[in-house]
């Protein structure tokens, strides 16, 4: 980690998440330092944290905190890469550098979050992130969306930061109503 900006940013949210064991109350006090965090991007990114890839959207690793309690990675997203639909098991905070991303919600409406069967998920609203917007999302229960960038639409490149290291998520079969936890390594998609 060169920049000091970002040594800063991982500072102030390492005291946020040590400071706020509630995870709605982490998310508020970094979302705005996300926003800040965005304006400053140029000083530690590099070019290959805006990796594509044309088989589909790509994850790439800005910092992984020693002990894996906090992660960041730019997502890139080419016009018509989306995600299965999928949740987190972690608080997370979005920023939009580039582009508009666009976030399809689905509600659960079954009751037992920890059953892998018999989930019943209903579409939800679509929300439009464009450049310098701020989103983010809190575990129990679970925000189950699908995010990526209509084939009509240009490429999107966007800042994640997770209460983990993000290498496993859940992700949802709507119609046979069921979920799979998926092994995800670092710096793949
Ligand atoms: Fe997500």
């Amino acid at each position: 980690m060169t920049s000091t900006r970002l040594a800063a940013f991982v500072a102030q949210a390492t005291a946020c998440c040590q400071r706020h064991a509630e995870p709605a109350d982490c998310v508020l006090a970094l979302a705005p330092l996300m926003l800040d965090l965005l304006d400053h991007s140029d000083t530690f990114l590099a070019p290959q944290h805006y990796r594509s890839d044309p088989l589909h959207y790509a994850r790439n690793l800005v910092y992984d905190a020693p002990d894996h309690s906090l992660s960041l990675y730019t997502l890139v997203w080419l016009p018509g890469q989306w995600t299965p639909v999928h949740d987190h098991g972690s608080w997370g905070v979005v920023g939009v550098l580039e582009g508009v991303l666009e976030e399809r919600s689905y509600v659960r409406l079954s009751a037992d979050r920890g059953a892998d069967a018999g989930i019943e998920l209903v579409r939800g609203g679509v929300i439009l992130l464009g450049r310098h917007a701020v989103t983010s999302f809190v575990p129990n229960p679970d925000h189950i969306h699908v995010t990526g960038v209509p084939v009509e639409r240009p490429r999107a490149v966007s800042l994640h930061l997770y209460g983990r290291a993000m290498t496993s998520f859940n992700t949802y079969d709507v119609a046979a109503g069921t979920r799979r936890r998926v092994q995800l390594p670092h710096n793949e998609s």
